[in-house]
């Protein structure tokens, strides 16, 4: 057949991709192509609004390099990062839940216990305490804890490097005996997501705000155990119920306790109010990959 019709497309186009290299490819390009002519069908686009999603793609393309990952955004703003989450990581007992990686991670520099990682940014003094255990209940002593988290007002050190004057608020940190480790920081703050691409504009349109309620990020690996990737949320954010992302899980909602001044923390007499945030991880060790 040469002709094709609205009836007939989506048919022809399937049975062009009979001869796949791989019985997944064949599937994976089988469903774009049904739900993507599904798309159409529904929607019944006019030329120029065709035109005009390809441009948004392209202008989505365009905004990524080796520090802006523009196509991250929006799997993460249309909820389909979360989904994928979702359905590599289904709630197992106590494991701890995972949530998105997001646009911010680099290989954070290596500290030791009780190290500030937080000097060259603003913020409240902040503690953070923690333990990774193995969900069969052993400590997962010498796991690998990777964190990082945004300023007092919501940027990351990668955002902002002629002011931190390189990698800030992140840090790796490895566990003890007990599956242990601490460190100092700075509170970090509900932040909007870059909204000056084409991702922005799409939440603009949406009538959708920016906004991710504060939180630190964790990744988490051990010998034996799946790899975790979450985040710990701050009690009382505003933002909890409407995360730009939907990254939020009530499980991974903690408070960021306030302490005086004059508090004692970790043999310290404070000399001005600051945080404290304790967790503890559960890490998979039935699944490893
Ligand atoms: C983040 O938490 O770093 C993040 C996650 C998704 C999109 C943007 C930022
Ligand atoms: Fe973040």
């Amino acid at each position: 057949m040469r002709e094709f019709d609205e009836s007939s497309i989506t048919d022809a186009v399937v049975a062009r991709m009979a001869g796949s290299r791989s019985e997944r490819t064949r599937q994976i390009s089988e469903a774009l192509v049904r739900h993507l002519h599904a798309f159409v069908r529904e929607i019944r686009p006019s030329p120029a609004e065709w035109e005009a999603g390809i441009g948004f793609l392209t202008a989505t393309g365009q905004k990524c390099d080796d520090q802006r990952q523009e196509f991250i955004l929006l799997s993460d703003t249309l909820g389909v990062s979360t989904l994928v989450d979702a359905i590599n990581n289904p709630v197992s007992g106590d494991v701890t839940e995972t949530t998105v990686f997001g646009p911010f991670y680099v290989p954070p520099p290596e500290f030791g216990h009780g190290d500030d990682i937080g000097t060259a940014i603003e913020g409240l003094p902040m503690l953070v305490s923690g333990r990774v255990r193995k969900a069969s209940g052993a400590a997962a002593s010498g796991a690998i804890v990777d964190v990082w988290h945004s300023d007092e007002a919501g940027f990351y050190d990668v955002q902002q490097m002629d002011k931190t004057g390189g990698l800030a608020g992140r840090g790796r940190f490895t566990a003890d005996a007990d599956g242990a480790f601490h460190f100092w920081t700075r509170r970090p703050a509900a932040y909007p997501i870059p909204t000056d691409g084409p991702v922005g504009a799409m939440l603009a349109a949406q009538g959708r705000h920016p906004w991710r309620p504060e939180h630190i990020h964790f990744k988490i690996t051990a010998p034996g155990c799946r790899p975790l990737v979450t985040h710990v949320f701050a009690q009382g954010d505003v933002y909890l119920d409407s995360d730009v992302v939907f990254g939020v899980k009530e499980s991974l909602i903690q408070p960021y306790v306030i302490h005086p001044s004059g508090d004692v923390a970790q043999g310290r007499t404070m000399s001005g109010t600051w945080v404290s945030l304790d967790h503890t991880f559960v890490l998979d060790d039935q699944r490893q990959a």
